[in-house]
């Protein structure tokens, strides 16, 4: 399979088919080859050469999020740590499925814990934050998109782990440090630890909340800050992201009405990561959005986040997030299976179903990015509009 990238993207183990430009450009007297030296990459990103074309079969892929390009949104001053090397989708997935489950028993202690009167087990936390990790820097795709699956009962732990995810992803995409990612990972883990002190018939009230239990609601940060203030590891950091994640850019939000930079950096991607999440998910009083209209909407609601920082955040989830289903120009459904970094337009997609004839295909992925397909996405479908269901079998499923 054939992809066209800038030599700005080029990585080790990378197959080159051929350069983009007149072959006396090019400093190879060969085009095909796989590389195998720092010297090589060097020498063809000091050539006047600008775009390669790569074959994903004899060698390495693109990895989805590309350090270079989010340098120029980043706004922390540290460099990046080493890429961990890129998963594919179709393994990566399996890892996240089984994250999955185990953080979602780790996160259920913790909160039992807490229930119970006891301090938060800051050590299990952090084991879950290292998994999570593990799967974030190899292919955030992955792990973010099964987390937001979560059932309606299990919806307070893996929204944890879903803050835990989305915040890390975001953390690695705006070119922190290794550890400062872990600590955006453990801030996004305990963010609503206070939940533990709500009973769960309010958490998991299906009809609106009176006044009062809305204004018991609403005490969760202070509860929250309270009970891991107790705990000697926990940093400032993390603190403020308990505190004030539901602190809005304009001074709306609460529990301090903190307006503009008075917010950390930190927790203003907590309150962008904490929505997206809050309103993508099936919750006992209302189904989650889809992720698409989720973006939508929210890049409407002025004043409430951090405008560069969601920018980034869609960049990270995509135009047309994983899961989302698609209709391509050649009239064929299917389901977006992985983000592409070089374009939000041409993600992986797997086709299913002809729209034309109304029948189902044999599933097939679909790279929009290379460029022997000429096939491209006209916009998202509603499932429900093809008498479609369950289109999670065709990407959330473990290999
Ligand atoms: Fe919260
Ligand atoms: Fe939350």
């Amino acid at each position: 399979m054939l992809k066209k990238i800038k030599t700005s993207s080029l990585v080790l183990g990378m197959h080159i088919h051929a350069f983009c430009g007149p072959w006396l450009h090019h400093p190879f007297w060969r085009s095909k080859f796989t590389l195998k030296g720092q010297k090589d990459i060097q020498k063809i990103q000091q050539s006047s050469i600008k775009e390669v074309i790569i074959n994903i079969q004899k060698g390495c892929d693109v990895a989805p999020l590309k350090k270079t390009q989010q340098a120029k949104i980043a706004l922390p001053t540290t460099s990046a740590e080493p890429t961990q090397p890129y998963i594919p989708m179709e393994q990566e997935l399996s890892r996240a499925i089984t994250i999955y489950a185990e953080s979602k028993q780790a996160m259920q202690c913790i909160f039992d814990d807490v229930r119970m009167g006891k301090t938060v087990d800051v050590n299990t936390a952090k084991s879950i934050v290292d998994d999570i990790s593990k799967s974030v820097m190899s292919n955030s795709g992955a792990l973010i998109s099964i987390v937001r699956l979560k059932n309606v009962d299990e919806y307070t732990y893996m929204h944890s782990v879903a803050i835990c995810a989305l915040m890390m992803a975001m953390a690695k995409t705006l070119g922190f440090q290794k550890e400062q990612i872990k600590e955006a990972g453990l801030a996004g883990l305990l963010h609503d630890v206070g939940k533990a002190n709500i009973p769960a018939v309010l958490l998991n009230k299906p009809g609106p909340l009176t006044e009062e239990e809305h204004k018991l609601m609403k005490s969760h940060p202070k509860e929250g800050y309270k009970i891991l203030k107790q705990q000697y590891s926990v940093s400032a950091a993390i603190l403020d992201v308990c505190l004030h994640h539901h602190e809005k850019v304009d001074g709306s939000g609460y529990p301090s009405g903190l307006i503009g930079n008075q917010i950390s950096q930190l927790t203003k991607i907590a309150s962008i990561c904490d929505v997206y999440d809050a309103i993508t998910s099936d919750r006992a009083y209302k189904e989650g959005w889809n992720p698409a209209d989720a973006l939508k909407q929210m890049s409407q609601w002025t004043g409430h986040f951090d405008q560069v920082l969601f920018q980034t955040f869609v960049k990270l989830i995509g135009i047309y997030p994983i899961g989302t289903l698609v209709k391509l120009k050649t009239e064929k459904l299917g389901v977006v299976y992985e983000q592409n970094s070089q374009s939000l337009l041409k993600p992986r997609v797997k086709v299913f179903f002809c729209a034309k004839t109304h029948r189902y295909l044999n599933p097939e992925i679909y790279d929009l990015s290379d460029i022997s397909i000429t096939d491209s996405i006209l916009g998202p479908e509603d499932p429900e509009n093809w008498g479609i269901s369950n289109t999670e079998q065709y990407w959330a499923v473990k290999q």
